[in-house]
């Protein structure tokens, strides 16, 4: 049976070399390492563009679909150039990361703009940059959105975001769509969200509905429903307000394989299940074939990313019978171990005469004791100064990094057939305290 990108551990391009070192898209990891230091993202565009190209074609079956890749993943100039290049727009949530479009010089007219608290300001800066549309949220965000609106003149395109009242199985922080949750209108309240939208804000024109029922999801079925819920709603707002939608966004949340215990569906599951069920309910409720937005983010850059280490020190508790190696890194560059309790698959790039597999617990350097980047891992003779390649962590592993202890945050490369480039650079002591300020009595 073929394997897709999301369901490997490795990215595609993944060997080993004449030296006996770990080598992917053609570059040898200790050599990448030591020419860029540790810790190093690193992103491998050959299988990032499989999957995006994977995505593509396997909803390229439904003409109506949007691509959007959501930015929150993984966002940096280069990456979004590479989406925008392969025909993708954007689901942002920030101003930062609307900037890091338009930096790169990217327009606003393939992007949405998701989140449950949007400020005024970037609300504001959205509409200026003519963003295509919002996916409101809450009232609040409503009377805001209509308000800026009227005093630019614009009537605004807008989808309203709902909780379509789905549980899937996964972590519980990760999980949108229930009803119990932050985000969105709950079915109640929609219809009172709609009354208002046509009643009083003239500004604001609802084109459709958007829902994200969560992220890591390995059950295509969850997708048929979400899908259904949302034609059983377009219809039912069709009937008592008389107006037919034309756009539904069903989120992203495609899982990924972190290690060899998960089972996610392929894309060409997931898309024949959301097109059956577009086809089966657009059918039996005599709706017209709506827009279908679909906005990953994990799936297209995870498996592609991975991180270089270098083993420092070591502790072993004997009567535990218990190893510690710890590297340069840890729950700053990578909080979803710590966050999550998300587990990694790890090896030695280096090259290591024979076999000689230890069972170790790999820490950071961050003073937490949680700290822990993969607990009990079998590793091939570690030892300090080997060049460890923790793999899948293209995506909220970057966009999540903090500077926790005043620990620089490390460079990503992009390496490509034997080609690598940096696409962020290692921040510099100085970029760390460029925004304080000593108050003048203090000088
Ligand atoms: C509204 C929305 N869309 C898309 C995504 C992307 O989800 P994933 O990275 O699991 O594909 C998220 C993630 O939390 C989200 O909140």
């Amino acid at each position: 049976m073929q394997t897709y990108v999301n369901q490997k551990i490795k990215p595609i391009t993944t060997t080993t070399n004449s030296k006996g070192n770990l080598e992917i898209s053609g570059i040898d990891l200790t050599e990448l390492a030591k020419k860029y230091e540790t810790p190093l993202y690193v992103i491998d565009e050959v299988t990032l563009t499989k999957m995006a190209n994977d995505y593509k074609e396997a909803f390229s079956k439904y003409e109506k679909t949007k691509m959007t890749f959501a930015s929150k993943a993984l966002m940096t100039s280069a990456i979004a150039k590479i989406f925008h290049n392969l025909g993708f727009g954007f689901d942002v949530v920030s101003k930062g990361e609307i900037y890091t479009l338009l930096n790169a010089g990217i327009s606003l007219d393939k992007v949405s703009f998701n989140g449950n608290n949007k400020s005024i300001d970037e609300i504001t800066f959205a509409m200026d940059n003519n963003i295509d549309h919002f996916s409101a949220d809450n009232f609040y965000e409503l009377e805001k959105l209509n308000e800026i609106a009227k005093a630019k003149n614009k009537i605004q395109k807008i989808h309203i975001r709902i909780t379509p009242g789905i549980e899937c199985h996964t972590h519980e922080y990760i999980q949108t769509g229930q009803t119990d949750s932050k985000f969105g209108f709950d079915l109640n309240m929609m219809d009172l969200a709609i009354e208002k939208i046509l009643n009083e804000y003239k500004n604001l024109k609802l084109v459709g509905l958007h829902a994200h029922i969560g992220s890591q999801i390995f059950e295509t079925s969850v997708y048929f429903d979400e899908v259904k819920i949302l034609l059983e709603q377009i219809k039912r707002i069709k009937d008592k307000f008389n107006i037919e939608l034309s756009e539904i966004n069903i989120g992203g949340g495609l899982g990924i394989t972190y290690t060899k215990e998960d089972n996610p569906p392929s894309v060409f599951e997931i898309a024949d299940t959301i097109i059956n069920s577009i086809n089966i309910h657009c059918e039996k409720f005599g709706l017209n074939k709506p827009v279908l937005y679909i906005e990953p983010g994990r799936s297209l850059v995870c498996t592609a990313g991975f991180t270089l280490y270098t083993i420092g020190s070591s502790k072993e508790i004997k009567e535990l019978n218990k190893k510690y190696i710890a590297v340069d890194g840890g729950m700053a560059d990578n909080p979803r171990p710590s966050m999550y309790q998300a587990e990694y698959v790890a090896e030695i790039a280096n090259a290591k005469t024979g076999e000689n597999f230890e069972k170790v617990t790999v820490a950071g350097k961050f003073c937490e004791s949680g700290d822990i980047l993969i607990k009990d891992i079998m590793l091939n003779n570690p030892k300090q100064g080997d060049i460890l390649c923790v793999y899948d962590t293209g995506a909220y592993c970057y966009s999540m990094s903090s500077n926790y202890n005043c620990v620089l945050k490390p460079a990503m490369v992009l390496i490509n057939s034997g080609e690598d480039d940096i696409i962020v650079k290692r921040q510099t002591p100085e970029q760390l305290v460029q925004n304080d300020v000593i108050p003048k009595r203090y000088r």
